[in-house]
């Protein structure tokens, strides 16, 4: 369950959510679109507990404190933010799973073939190798994240959009088959990723329509 309640937030001077009010149900999943800049990746960190609003309160499965909030949701944001760790922390991000788990997602994200050709696997240190990844490849080692974290709320901000067409309908059906009861928003500029959704809202002048 996400509840904004008249929220509104800006960077400096510059109001991008203006009170802005939005009831998500458990299990729902919801599309949000909107022309770049509309402030799209600013809602979503808001209901991810990464920002804090100017008024209006954020509650998230009851929790209504940001910190209290981002440890209850999964997140995939648009540039994926790659620690220097192996692949495997960064995915478990030094939590403890159980190896079935952590298997399980990395094929969910489709990281298996690639993983498979490093000399170290899935242990393979990203530190130095950070800057050879190929985009799609972050992207997927976000995604596994976000699934191994295993919330009830999963947000996503545009999280095929480095993949190409076949991987990216292979990701997103991926990601909708592990969050059947799960509570997904996902930002996207593809109308086509939203296809099933519960709900597909337009954000435009700090409001949702
Ligand atoms: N950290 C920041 N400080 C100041 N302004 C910001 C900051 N982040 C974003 N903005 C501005 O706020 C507005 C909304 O940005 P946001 O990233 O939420 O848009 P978006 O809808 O996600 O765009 P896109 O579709 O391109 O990802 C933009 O005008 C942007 O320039
Ligand atoms: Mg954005």
């Amino acid at each position: 369950m996400i509840e904004l309640k008249d929220v509104s937030f800006s960077y400096d001077n510059k109001l991008i959510i203006n009170n802005l009010s939005l009831n998500i149900k458990k299990g729902d999943k919801i599309g949000i679109m909107g022309e770049s800049g509309c402030g799209k990746s600013t809602l979503l960190r808001l209901m991810a507990g990464l920002y804090r609003t100017d008024k209006g309160t954020v509650t998230v499965d009851g929790e209504s404190d940001p910190q209290d909030i981002s440890r209850k949701v999964s997140v995939v944001m648009q540039s994926p933010m790659l620690l220097p760790l192996s692949i495997y922390d960064n995915i478990t991000m030094g939590h403890k799973y159980p190896d079935s788990h952590v298997e399980k997602v990395v094929k969910m994200a489709r990281l298996s073939s690639w993983i498979e050709t490093l000399p170290e696997g899935i242990h393979t240190y990203l530190g130095d190798r950070a800057d050879e990844l190929s985009g799609g490849q972050a992207q997927r080692i976000a995604i596994a994240r976000a699934m191994c974290k295993n919330s009830e709320v999963l947000l996503l901000d545009e999280p095929a959009s480095a993949l190409d067409s076949e991987n990216s309908a292979s990701v997103l059906e991926a990601i909708m088959e592990y969050a059947t009861d799960k509570t997904v928003v996902h930002v996207t500029h593809q109308a086509k990723h939203l296809e099933g959704y519960t709900k597909i809202y337009v954000l435009r002048n700090g409001e949702l329509a």
